[in-house]
């Protein structure tokens, strides 16, 4: 097995935000992969969407998913979606330690409502969606997470140190 941390969960969860400031603290090398995706393509992700698609973003997800889960020693921040796919969800367990963070879709929205690169998010009713998601998604988190951490209200540094003594 391999001595990575990756963590799952919805978007406004705090992967990013979190995943870096873990690494740093772990002396492991931070990936995410919507970045690694808009690196390869050179254009952000509300583009791919409407090029290729919802499916067409998944593909180049699944390959970058792959390509970073067979790594070592690095903490990967995952897209909220990519656990959608019996392949993702395989990989992303054999990896290493899988931490999901978890939030209500009140607080999630808090977080995500002035931030225009989320293309599942431009709907009408942008809470209802996140409720929608948490409900499809959360038995997928759960089912690949070794950790489950709440991100509710707590501040970072709070939920670092939570990860910490529980790693
Ligand atoms: C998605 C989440 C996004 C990004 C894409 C689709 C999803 O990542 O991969 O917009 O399906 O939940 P974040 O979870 O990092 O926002």
């Amino acid at each position: 097995m391999q001595h990575n941390i990756i963590l799952v969960g919805l978007m406004g969860a705090g992967k990013s935000t979190i995943g870096r400031q873990l690494a740093r603290r772990l002396n492991l090398t931070f990936y995410d992969s919507d970045k690694v995706i808009e690196e390869r393509t050179g254009v952000p992700i509300p583009t791919i969407f409407e090029v290729e698609g919802e499916a067409g973003f998944r593909e180049r997800e699944e390959q970058v998913i792959a390509e970073l889960t067979a790594m070592q020693g690095i903490l990967l921040a995952t897209g909220g979606g990519s656990i959608l796919r019996d392949s993702n969800r395989e990989r992303i367990k054999a990896s290493g330690c899988v931490i999901y963070l978890r939030a209500s879709a009140d607080h999630l929205f808090q977080r995500i409502k002035h931030d225009q690169g989320r293309p599942l998010m431009q709907t009408a009713n942008p809470v209802q969606t996140l409720r929608d998601l948490l409900k499809a998604r959360e038995p997928y988190y759960m089912e690949v997470a070794d950790l489950i951490i709440p991100t509710g209200k707590q501040k970072v540094n709070v939920i670092l140190r939570e990860i910490h003594n529980k790693l």
